[in-house]
């Protein structure tokens, strides 16, 4: 498994056909783009952390049956800089770089001392994201980069700061019927304040020059509490743009991915992948990742497991309510609230499945109740072995997994015109570490869970983090409406 973390992986801008077997729905019409790091030294120098590395950009096309792929690295200022210099010049989040050996402590204590905000990487790493018509790599700092869908190039850099105060912001927003996409951040105010932000983009072109201020945005502050014993659950009425009075907690917990939220007879349901320590990047620590399978498997057992919770938020209650008394009366769960003496509602919520992570949907039923989860099965490690799929109403899963394949996240792609909620394929790319058998990309039937199929290519296949499908009739709609505006201009 070491191997995986091993040397730099070699891009392949060029379309790459791949090798099929079994059958590639034709219905399945457009690209799979995906991100992730891909090369972790740089001349005699490495990253501390495996999120750290430079961002590999990766694509499988689907036409008529047939798969290309291609990958490409995206060529940030952080890249650039890097290589220019041979060594590692630009900070990351686990690796502190001093571009100018003169620089080094003295400007680290200036910057403290006028607590000033660090201009951060525009490595994106992470995801990619829609605004607009436009798609982005995206990490989760101020800066994201254009990216040609198609052809991976590397477009301009958007700083979200000349928009909104926002400094950090999420690399996973989401998007409605309209178009719009909806991200949240925090805003660091002056002596490293700190504040939570919502904020709305429309279903415009986010391109520095063309974004008007005066776009409707609907924003949301939400003040900041540390709270290392509980979590506290902030619900914000999206009429008022108010957070609700009530005081709901949880014990502590760190939490990356959401799953989905709705709200069902005066209750909102959530479920999220939660973990009851920060050993997932600790894991993630290169020193770890390619020590020795022993060490590394006694290290390991040591993090916590991720698992799928649900909470359950009781809406309906004043101040007659019983102290004591579950608020939910939602029937299939375990969750439960209780009222406590000083007005605050403690949440304990239900594990539905245990061990997974990067967990995806029917986007469809983004929002709304819903039955399936897919996601990535771990052990624990962090690395996935299995693709799943979690059935909620049952409880029960269905799982894919192969020796020597580490399966990325799942992606859903539906159906046309259809019916039930798993109409549909999961898209996983899959790395292999089996000298025999090229990476490749898994297609299953979402229904089944069996494999319909799988595109392999005998060149590098990266390990990612997350990515997106864009179905063809948008990349054809984007590519009509660039030549529209390049004839009226
Ligand atoms: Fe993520």
């Amino acid at each position: 498994m070491q191997s995986l973390f091993r040397g730099n992986k070699r891009e392949s801008p060029e379309p790459v056909k791949a090798e099929i077997q079994g059958q590639i729905p034709q219905w399945l019409q457009g690209t799979l783009i995906r991100n992730g790091p891909g090369m972790h030294k740089i001349g005699d120098t490495v990253y501390n952390h495996w999120f750290d590395g430079l961002s590999l950009l990766h694509s499988f096309t689907f036409e008529n049956g047939e798969v290309f792929y291609r990958s490409r690295y995206l060529r940030s200022d952080t890249y650039k800089s890097n290589i220019e210099a041979n060594r590692i010049v630009v900070s990351e989040f686990g690796t502190m770089a001093y571009p100018d050996p003169c620089k080094n402590i003295f400007s680290k204590a200036v910057s403290y001392l006028t607590h000033a905000i660090p201009d951060f990487t525009d490595n994106c790493l992470i995801n990619i994201i829609k605004y607009g018509e436009d798609f982005f790599a995206s990490s989760e700092v101020n800066y994201i980069r254009r990216i040609d869908p198609r052809t991976l190039e590397t477009l301009e850099k958007v700083d979200y700061t000349k928009y909104v105060s926002l400094n950090l912001a999420t690399s996973h927003p989401h998007y409605d019927g309209e178009g719009n996409t909806y991200n949240m951040g925090t805003s660091i105010a002056e002596k490293g304040k700190t504040k939570y932000l919502f904020v709305k983009i429309p279903n415009t072109k986010l391109v520095t020059s063309k974004l008007d201020q005066e776009e409707p945005m609907d924003i949301i502050y939400l003040g900041f509490k540390k709270a290392f014993d509980k979590t506290y659950i902030h619900i914000i009425d999206r009429k008022t743009k108010k957070p609700l009075p009530v005081k709901f907690y949880t014990d502590a917990l760190i939490v990356y991915h959401h799953v989905n939220a709705y709200e069902e007879d005066n209750h909102v349901v959530f479920d999220i992948i939660a973990y009851d320590d920060n050993g997932l990047y600790e894991m993630f620590y290169l020193e770890n990742m390619t020590s020795s399978n022993q060490k590394f498997d006694i290290k390991g057992k040591t993090f916590s497991l991720p698992s799928c919770r649900r909470f359950i938020i009781p809406l309906d209650h004043d101040k007659t309510t019983e102290l004591s008394r579950n608020m939910c009366t939602l029937g299939n769960t375990t969750a439960y609230a209780l009222k406590e003496k000083d007005g605050s509602v403690y949440c304990k919520p239900e594990v539905l499945f245990e061990g997974i992570e990067l967990p995806q949907i029917n986007y469809d039923y983004n929002g709304s109740k819903y039955r399936y989860i897919y996601a990535s099965k771990v052990r624990w490690r962090p690395i996935p072995t299995k693709v799943i799929k979690c059935d909620i109403q049952s409880r029960s899963c269905l799982e894919w997994r192969e020796e020597h394949c580490w399966p990325a996240e799942p992606v859903f792609v539906k159906l046309p015109d259809s019916k039930d909620e798993d109409d549909g394929v999961i898209l996983s790319s899959i790395v292999s570490t089996d000298a025999k058998k090229s990476s490749f990309l898994l297609i299953l039937d979402a229904k089944t869970f069996k494999e319909l199929g799988r595109a392999s290519v005998s060149v590098d296949v990266h390990l990612d983090l997350h990515g997106i499908f864009i179905p063809e009739e948008e990349l054809q709609a984007k590519k009509k409406l660039q030549s529209l505006e390049e004839s009226s201009s």
